[in-house]
């Protein structure tokens, strides 16, 4: 296969997913739907967010050696990115992620990272020609945060790092002085601002995040707002990038889709503005339809999701 255009180090899941009435706070039990199960993982979702874009698309990590992790190489196969460097772990099972979907289609996500956990810096290198080659890299954090790094440490490109699930602890400086783009969702910001000694009052509403993500050792960032879009945020300007408005039935993996999109947009040459634009409009497609990976539009379904 040809070099890619953009290259993903990141997670596969298998999703287990069941939609509920509402999301149970802690000590309830609740009844739902039946058990589904669906191709997930940030970093998959990415990858194959950005292939059915019509991206050329490497992705780097690892499965388990069982059923699901069988079925989650064939999904991203099958979606057109490469999988040379997705290897698989022996000893220990795939990624799993346990996901209840309320009514609102807001969810709760518990990962057992698995194979996922297994990915090492050696992993990455090995996938070093791709990832120089690269026009984009991105990066997440449910593998190992000395994997991220490696890869960052390869690139020669656009580093995107989207720090999900939130970091426990301060991010490796070798890992964010080559982060060119950080894409955090508020709560993720929240956190890694309380991480460089900043401390978030309250929801991190639009202007805040402006405030943090200044506050971060990072050139640029793009806040995700959920049905507020986007927050574009940089040393000289802040830039709101609205959501067209709709009704979601799940919102899993339309964070992923915004990632896969703005790496689609920025190998096209947008400047960061234009880039969450579009990453906005393909999110927010994302969410008009269930599950992860099910949901992640082509180029021609963003818009007729987006008018029907
Ligand atoms: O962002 C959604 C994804 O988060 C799910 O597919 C799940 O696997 C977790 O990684």
């Amino acid at each position: 296969m040809a070099r890619p255009e953009i290259a993903v180090v990141g997670s596969a899941n298998l999703d287990l997913v069941v939609e509920v009435a509402r999301i149970p706070v802690a000590g309830e039990t609740v009844l739902g739907g039946d058990l589904r199960r669906i191709p997930g993982g940030k970093g998959a979702n990415q990858a194959v967010a950005a292939s059915r874009l019509g991206r050329r698309v490497a992705m780097i990590g690892r499965v388990g050696n069982d059923e699901a992790g069988a079925m989650l190489r064939a999904a991203i196969d099958s979606a057109g990115v490469d999988t040379t460097c997705l290897l698989t772990t022996q000893e220990t099972p795939s990624g799993t992620a346990l996901i209840a979907v309320g009514a609102d289609g807001d969810n709760a996500i518990v990962v057992s990272p698995g194979a996922n956990s297994r990915v090492t810096s050696a992993d990455v290198e090995g996938a070093a020609d791709d990832l120089a080659a690269a026009e984009v890299v991105l990066l997440g954090l449910e593998v190992p945060v000395e994997a991220a790094a490696a890869a960052a440490r390869c690139a020669r490109g656009t580093v995107v790092l989207n720090p999900a699930p939130a970091p426990a602890a301060v991010l490796p400086p070798e890992l964010l002085d080559r982060v060119d783009v950080i894409v955090p969702n508020q709560t993720e910001l929240a956190t890694m601002a309380r991480h460089a000694g900043l401390s978030p009052i309250g929801e991190v509403d639009p202007e805040t995040a402006v405030a943090l993500a200044r506050g971060l050792p990072v050139a640029a960032a793009v806040v995700t707002l959920g049905a507020a879009g986007a927050m574009v945020v940089t040393p000289a300007e802040a830039t709101h990038v609205p959501a067209p408005a709709v009704v979601p039935v799940d919102t899993t993996a339309a964070g992923d889709a915004f990632c896969g999109a703005l790496a689609d947009a920025l190998v096209d040459g947008a400047d960061l503005v234009e880039a969450a634009e579009w990453a906005v409009r393909v999110g927010t497609a994302a969410t008009l339809r269930h599950g992860a990976q099910p949901s992640l539009p082509t180029r021609a379904e963003v818009e007729h999701r987006l008018h029907t």
